[in-house]
C-alpha cells in the first residue's frame, strides 16, 4: 500500500498566520494567529500584516508540528498559499515554505487560496459529492463556483467590485461599529426589523455580483437622515443593521438560486468568513427547503482563513504529484 503523505501547510495570504499538519487527508493540527494590530486602523494594513507574519511564522509552524505529534523528518511535502492575497503577506509564507523545503529536501505544493476555501468542505464530514456549487464569501472574495472534482472547478460568477464581507465591514464602519464590523452588524441585526429600510438591489448581468452601489446608497441615505436628525443612526441602529444584512444576503442568495436553476445542481456549499452570518444561514436553510437543496457549511474555524484548507488541497495535489519548484513566486491575483 502507498504511504499516506504527511504534509505541512502554510497560509499567510492576508492577516492570519496559520500552519497545519495533515496526514493521509486527516487533519492532525491547525494553528492560527489572528493578527490584532489592524483593529486600531479599522482595516488590514498590508505592511503591518507582512511584518506580523514575519514575526509569527516560525512559532506558528513549530506549534503546528508539535501539536500534530509528528517528527519533522516524517514530513513529505510543504504546501503553501501562492495567491490570491496581499503580496507582502504571501511573500512571507512562500519564502518560508521554500526555505523549509530546501533545508529538508522536500517537494513544494503551490495552493490557490480560493480553491482551498472550497476544499475546506473535505476536512471532515459531512462532505459534499460532485458536482456541487460553492458560494465563497469572505472579506476579500465573493464567488459562485461549480465544483466537478477536487481540482476541477469553474468560476460561474464573482464580484465586480467589493466582496460581501467588505460590504458588511464598510457599511458597519459607517454605522460606527468597530472593525471587523461584520460579526457586530450580524448581532445587532438579530434585534432589528429587516424590512424597515429598503436598499437597492444592483442590476448586474449573469451570476456576477456588485456591492459598491449598496455601500454608496447606504452612505447617501445616512447623510440625508443624519442631516435631519443627528441621532438617526443611534436611534435606529438595529433596524439599519437588519435592513443592510437582509439586502446583502438576498443579493447573495438570488444569484445562487439562479446558478442552481441554470446548472441543475442542488448540492450547495458555503465557504468563507461571511458564512458565519446568521441571516445568510437562515436564508440558505429557507431555500434548501423550498428548492430541495442539500447544503454544506464547514465549521467556522475552517471557513475563515486557515492552513487546514491549504493542507487538504495540498493532499489532493500530492496524490496527483502536482509539485512546484524553487522558482515559484506569489501571485496577488491568482484565478482558479
Ligand atoms: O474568510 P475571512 O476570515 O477572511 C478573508 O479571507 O477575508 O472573512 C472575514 C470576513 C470579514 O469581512 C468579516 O466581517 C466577515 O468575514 N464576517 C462576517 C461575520 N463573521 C465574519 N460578516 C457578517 N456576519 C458575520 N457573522
Ligand atoms: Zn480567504
Amino acid at each position: 500500500m502507498q504511504k499516506q503523505p504527511t504534509i505541512l501547510a502554510i497560509e499567510s495570504s492576508c492577516d492570519d498566520t496559520s500552519a497545519a499538519v495533515i496526514q493521509g487527508g486527516q487533519l492532525l493540527s491547525n494553528i492560527t494567529d489572528v493578527q490584532q494590530v489592524h483593529a486600531q486602523y479599522g482595516g488590514v494594513v498590508p505592511e503591518a500584516a507582512s511584518r506580523q507574519h514575519e514575526k509569527n511564522i516560525v512559532a506558528v509552524v513549530q506549534a503546528a508540528i508539535e501539536k500534530a505529534g509528528v517528527d519533522r523528518s516524517a514530513i513529505d511535502a510543504v504546501a503553501f498559499t501562492r495567491g490570491p492575497g496581499l503580496i507582502g503577506s504571501l511573500l512571507v509564507g512562500v519564502s518560508f515554505a521554500k526555505g523549509f523545503a530546501l533545508a529538508n529536501n522536500l517537494p513544494l505544493i503551490a495552493v490557490n487560496h480560493m480553491q482551498a476555501h472550497i476544499l475546506a468542505h473535505f476536512i471532515e464530514e459531512p462532505r459534499p459529492t460532485f458536482p456541487f456549487l460553492c458560494l465563497t464569501v469572505s472579506g476579500g472574495h465573493t464567488q459562485i463556483v461549480r465544483v466537478d472534482d477536487y481540482l476541477t472547478m469553474e468560476v460561474l460568477g464573482e464580484t465586480r467590485d467589493d466582496a460581501a464581507g467588505e460590504a458588511f465591514d464598510k457599511i458597519g464602519k459607517m454605522l460606527g461599529l468597530p472593525y471587523p464590523a461584520g460579526p457586530q452588524l450580524d448581532k445587532l441585526a438579530q434585534q432589528g426589523d429587516p424590512k424597515r429600510f429598503t436598499f437597492p438591489e444592483p442590476r448586474i448581468p449573469g451570476l456576477h455580483y456588485s456591492f459598491s452601489g449598496l455601500k454608496t446608497a447606504v452612505l447617501y441615505f445616512l447623510q440625508a437622515e443624519t442631516a435631519k436628525n443627528p441621532n438617526f443612526i443611534q436611534e435606529n441602529l438595529s433596524d439599519l443593521c437588519a435592513s443592510v444584512q437582509h439586502r446583502i444576503v438576498t443579493i447573495l442568495v438570488s444569484k445562487l438560486r439562479r446558478a442552481s436553476r441554470e446548472t441543475g445542481i442542488t448540492q450547495v456549499a458555503i465557504a468563507g468568513g461571511v458564512s458565519a452570518n446568521s441571516g445568510l444561514r437562515q436564508i440558505i436553510e429557507y431555500y434548501a427547503e423550498k428548492d430541495g437543496w442539500e447544503t454544506y457549511i464547514p465549521r467556522f474555524e475552517y471557513c475563515t482563513d486557515n492552513a487546514a484548507m491549504i493542507g487538504i488541497t495540498g493532499y489532493y495535489k500530492f496524490l496527483k504529484q502536482d509539485f512546484a519548484d524553487q522558482s515559484v513566486s506569489p501571485v496577488a491575483r491568482y484565478s482558479l
